[in-house]
């Protein structure tokens, strides 16, 4: 496993659309080990290929408190959304600064495992968020478009 260069705002690669994963080999095994140890690093709870480079539809996503509940999403759609929640959003792309935005409290999403085979997921409140802002990024989209109001500047020394 390696860790893997987070690209930020301003890469164009962060703007482009990802192609959907057609085979699951050795290379691409290897991609997912490097983004799940590259999110760990960073204290991340979600990283999406583009944000190391990849134009791939492939989503790594932890939202446990210990780090141990790794999911792992191929070619992730999704197909139903309910209710709302307002809150705190942050990116590894974007360091430093957080932003208030509105997405679905409840999200299932399609996808493929690493066998190929489709699955569905649900997930509400931070899960929900992250499947959300890790999906747009498989389609060019950095929460930052979707702020509400200003982005601020984080204060890690909090
Ligand atoms: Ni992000």
């Amino acid at each position: 496993m390696a860790l893997r260069q987070i690209r930020t705002l301003g890469d164009p690669v962060l703007t482009k659309k990802a192609k959907p994963v057609k085979e699951v080999n050795e290379k691409l095994l290897d991609l997912v080990d490097d983004m799940l140890e590259t999110m760990y690093e960073a204290n991340g709870v979600g990283l999406a290929a583009p944000q190391i480079g990849v134009l791939k539809r492939l989503v790594v996503i932890d939202v446990s408190p210990e780090g141990e509940e790794p999911i792992i999403l191929l070619n992730p759609e999704i197909i139903s959304t309910s209710g709302s929640q307002t809150g705190d959003e942050g990116c590894l792309s974007v360091p430093g600064k957080s932003g208030t935005v509105t997405r679905p409290n409840e999200v299932t999403v399609r996808a493929m495992d690493l066998e190929m085979n489709e699955f569905e997921i649900t997930g509400t409140e931070l899960l929900a968020r992250a499947f959300c802002h890790e999906i747009d990024h498989l389609d060019g989209i950095v929460y930052v478009d979707k702020v509400e109001g200003e982005l601020r500047n984080v204060n890690s020394e909090r």
